[in-house]
């Protein structure tokens, strides 16, 4: 399904809205194109609704009003129910979870990195191949035989990473994905992603983390404390914009951004 520039549409929502509990809304009036290869940065202050977005677009709560297509179809619970739709739908998406804890369910890592191949419906032997790929891939081969839940936060979150890649997703959902992580590992995890959407995934993340959004992200969504869109523009232009990150509480008074220099900054402490 193409979007009227031409490109492929992979989600479309409209006037979304989602409330956990009746009377306190999290998501109000949500209207948005995502289009295939998009770097998506989705910023806000705490509690604005960006994990909140992120789930639904995964299909893992659903709108109270509005609606939202993936892949040119409608995103439902009743779809789901549909095993060939939840299937293909969530081979297609992977999500990396603000809190790896969440994530991460298997007495070990490689349990954990074998689960979505299986599921999927691959061979023992290529089950085996995929978690040993994977696990190189993101550099967590020495840790295949450890307990998830007794890994160090940056640790399961690599193993969360690589799980989510163990099915190679169109579209990766990633929620505050340099929380927790040393510098060289959140270094890592940029050129990463870059490789990944220079080989045409779509790359959409919520985060803290300005700096990354200027290197992963070409365009930025801003949500206001009261859970609307303030903003949708592309990257420079949107951060460039002082006044409205003060506003959305995403810069403050005494807090030194400037678009264009975090990154190179961090590169040159990096060495
Ligand atoms: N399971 C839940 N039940 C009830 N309320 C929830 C639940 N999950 C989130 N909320 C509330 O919904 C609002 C939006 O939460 P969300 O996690 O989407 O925010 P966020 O923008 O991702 O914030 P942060 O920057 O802190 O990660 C918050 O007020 C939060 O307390
Ligand atoms: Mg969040």
């Amino acid at each position: 399904m193409k979007g009227e520039d031409g490109l492929d549409l992979i989600f479309d929502i409209h006037d979304v809205a989602y409330s956990y509990l009746p009377g306190y809304p999290v998501l109000t009036d949500i209207n948005l194109s995502i289009h295939q290869g998009e770097g998506l940065a989705i910023l806000g202050a705490n509690g604005s609704g960006k994990s909140t977005l992120l789930k639904m677009l995964c299909g893992l709560i659903h709108p109270d009003a509005g609606r939202i297509y993936a892949f040119g179809q409608e995103v439902t619970e009743d779809a789901l129910r549909d095993l060939v739709f939840q299937q293909d739908f969530r081979q297609r998406v992977g999500f990396v979870f603000q809190n790896s804890d969440a994530q991460l369910f298997s007495a070990t890592v490689w349990d954990e990195l074998a689960f979505a191949p299986l599921q999927a419906g691959l061979t023992k032997e290529e089950v085996k191949q995929r978690v040993e790929d994977t696990a190189d891939l993101v550099g967590i081969r020495n840790l295949l035989d450890r307990a998830p839940y007794k890994l160090s936060g940056g640790e399961k979150k690599k193993v969360a990473l690589a799980c989510v890649l163990s099915v190679n997703p169109e579209v990766l959902f990633l929620d505050e994905p340099t929380n927790g992580l040393d510098p060289r590992t959140q270094f890592w995890l940029v050129e990463f992603l870059k490789a990944l959407q220079k080989a045409g995934k779509t790359v959409i993340m919520a985060t803290h983390d300005l700096s990354i959004v200027e290197e992963l992200a070409q365009r930025v969504i801003i949500f206001r404390e009261n859970h609307t869109i303030a903003t949708d523009g592309a990257t420079l232009q949107v951060l460039s914009n002082r006044d409205l990150l003060l506003e959305v509480n995403l810069i403050h008074e005494r807090f030194h951004f400037h678009a264009g220099d975090n990154w190179q900054h961090r590169q040159q402490c990096i060495g």
